[in-house]
């Protein structure tokens, strides 16, 4: 595992910006995991100035994000689809027929995810998956518990995830219950992993994940087993570990 820890948020966006640029500009067809949530927010501004100074390219870009609210349609205002257009597709030149995010409204979701986890496939898989990482431990919508072995499909939603998000929402009461996402089987299997985290809340999330045991109790601990996994950390989310990093 390869740990940055970086002064502050704008900080992480900027180098995690350079490390995704630089696997770009060694394939063209580029396949993007992405991730929604405000942590990754400083990275999407990143690679969007780095879009527009020339840097980067999005043309032959393919991106399939983690995870979606099971019953909101796209263009609903809290749908990721929405979030991923206003906060990063909007802004690259990325074809959106290139863009994948699981379909909240899919009327077979058991099928949807197969077709999913198929579309990843069929495309030679994620070269590079960008992550948060929940206070509860999760990524993606992988809620503690989750086998580590999953692919995409539905799970219900924790009283955590429901409180963390309502922020989002109107009321409480409007947070959907479930979600599709990605497995952590599905996320295992892309060539690189980056994981961001920021903020002092996380601190004790971030220390089980990288340093405590692998369980399904805290989801992210199964980067530990990724065979190229980079997390770029700010201070206060790194403030507890305590095994040596950059
Ligand atoms: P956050 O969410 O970036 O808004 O903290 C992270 C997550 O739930 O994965």
């Amino acid at each position: 595992m390869r740990v940055i820890v970086v002064k502050n948020k704008e900080e992480m966006g900027k180098r995690a910006g350079e490390l995704i640029a630089a696997e770009m500009r060694k394939k063209p067809h580029f396949v993007l995991g992405l991730a929604t949530g405000s942590t990754p927010l400083p990275l999407y501004q990143e690679l969007a100035r780095l879009n527009k100074k020339g840097v980067i390219d999005f043309s032959t870009t393919v991106s399939f994000n983690l995870d979606e609210y099971v019953g909101l349609p796209g263009d609903h205002e809290q749908s990721y689809r929405r979030f991923m257009d206003e906060n990063l597709f909007n802004h690259i030149n990325i074809n959106k027929k290139n863009t994948h995010v699981p379909d909240g409204m899919a009327k077979d979701i058991s099928a949807f995810c197969d077709q999913y986890e198929q579309m990843i496939d069929d495309v030679g898989g994620i070269d590079v998956q960008v992550l948060g990482i929940g206070s509860n431990g999760h990524i993606g919508f992988n809620e503690p518990g989750s086998s580590l072995g999953s692919l995409t499909r539905i799970k219900t939603l924790t009283p955590t995830t429901i409180q963390d998000n309502a922020r989002f929402f109107a009321r409480k009461e409007d947070v959907p219950t479930m979600a599709i996402t990605m497995g952590i089987g599905t996320i295992m299997k892309a060539q690189k992993v980056l994981l961001l985290a920021n903020g002092a809340n996380k601190a004790d999330t971030v220390a089980a994940a990288l340093e405590g045991p692998v369980t399904s109790k805290c989801p992210a601990s199964a980067l530990q087993l990724h065979r190229y996994a980079t997390f770029v950390i700010t201070e206060d989310a790194a403030a507890k570990l305590t095994l040596p990093h950059e």
